[in-house]
């Protein structure tokens, strides 16, 4: 069973997204995205998210297949996010995986949407990755893992205590009128700016953070610092605001993640999640890695954002980790933790 094609379907927030696995390799990857339906609200609008997967299952399945150059039956098993996410946008890809499970006759694995972040690693490795530190960043969340097992046992050090560190993107991209997504507009200023010309605060790094919280995050500090900036300067240089900002937020999550691998004794760390799509992130990982002495690994950043593939790579892990599927009835659970890899 190890080679199971596995379809995967992820809707948790505004991707309909569809992807098919053959063990580790990747088939297809196809993502409908309300993005632009949000973009004016500066937030995803849940209503309007679940309104648009109901319209884009359907052919968002039917186009996965097609590039996947496979037919319905050749599917071995079914892969959905369970949660977390917005329960209608959940629910409309956990009814259209139920239904496609009881129609074939296919077992299906109800997912953790953060462990799946995760597991799109296999499809780039084919050596397991356990065990590691995950730093795991997207717009929902944003927490240091331990990864013993990526099919069963993730035990979580620390997480954001206010803003997750892709929504403190959004919300700065936002005060700066730089559209939603924040995050990629973010990026891409920065690269004209100059990192270090405004020192934001690094949030919960003073010794006593060290002691009491060394592996949560805390955003909020960092978002006042830099809107108090923007209102006090009135001709501030966006690109330099973009890069301070973004400096502060990278160095936080590096600096965290490698006490993490120290503490635990790990010598490998994965970066997942929306946010690791950052080339700022990215290219300070891989130098403070090497000098660690730590072995990295990221997804593509294609990949990392939300995507089928990554509930599709989870449900082929678990296929062939002779894990159990999930009953055919189960509930979308929108807090779902990221212990839970799966609902059984
Ligand atoms: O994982 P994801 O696609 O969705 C959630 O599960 O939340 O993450 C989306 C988040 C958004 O906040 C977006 O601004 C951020 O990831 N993001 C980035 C970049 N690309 C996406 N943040 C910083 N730099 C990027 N290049
Ligand atoms: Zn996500």
């Amino acid at each position: 069973m190890s080679q199971s094609i596995v379809l995967g379907i992820e809707t948790s927030c505004d991707e309909t997204a569809v992807g098919i696995v053959r063990g580790r390799t990747l088939l297809a990857n196809v993502i409908a995205s309300s993005v632009e339906e949000h973009a004016r609200f500066g937030g995803v609008v849940p209503e309007i998210a679940s309104r648009a997967h109901l319209e884009a299952m359907q052919p968002t399945i039917t186009q996965a297949l097609k590039s996947a150059k496979i037919s319905l039956s050749d599917i071995d098993a079914v892969a959905v996010t369970a949660g977390p996410g917005l329960v209608g946008a959940l629910l409309v890809g956990v009814g259209a995986a139920t239904g496609l499970a009881l129609g074939l006759d296919k077992p299906i694995f109800a997912l953790n949407h953060l462990a799946a972040h995760i597991s799109v690693d296999a499809l780039t490795h084919e050596q397991d990755l356990e065990p590691t530190i995950a730093l795991l960043v997207s717009g929902g969340h944003s927490s240091l893992l331990q990864v013993e097992d990526i099919t069963g046992s993730i035990i979580k050090l620390g997480a954001t205590m206010d803003d997750a560190a892709g929504e403190a993107f959004d919300k700065i991209a936002r005060v700066m009128k730089l559209g939603f997504p924040g995050g990629p507009a973010i990026d891409s200023l920065a690269k004209d700016g100059d990192a270090t010309s405004i020192d934001f605060p690094r949030g919960l790094t003073t010794s006593n953070d060290w002691q009491v919280r060394p592996f949560d995050f805390s955003f909020s500090g960092l978002k006042t610092a830099v809107a108090r900036y923007l209102e006090a300067t009135p001709d501030y240089a966006k690109a330099n605001v973009a890069a301070s900002f973004q400096e502060a937020i990278v160095d936080v999550l590096l600096l965290k993640s490698l006490v993490a691998c120290k503490a635990t004794g790990i010598d490998s760390l994965l970066i997942a999640g929306g946010v690791a799509a950052n080339s700022r992130l990215r290219a300070l990982a891989q130098e403070r890695c090497e000098k660690a002495g730590i072995r990295l690994r990221m997804p593509a950043p294609g990949l990392c954002t939300d995507n089928g593939a990554m509930v599709a790579a989870l449900g082929a892990l678990m296929v062939s980790a002779g894990r159990s599927p999930s009953p055919i009835a189960f509930d979308a659970d929108s807090g779902l933790p990221v212990e839970a890899v799966s609902l059984n």
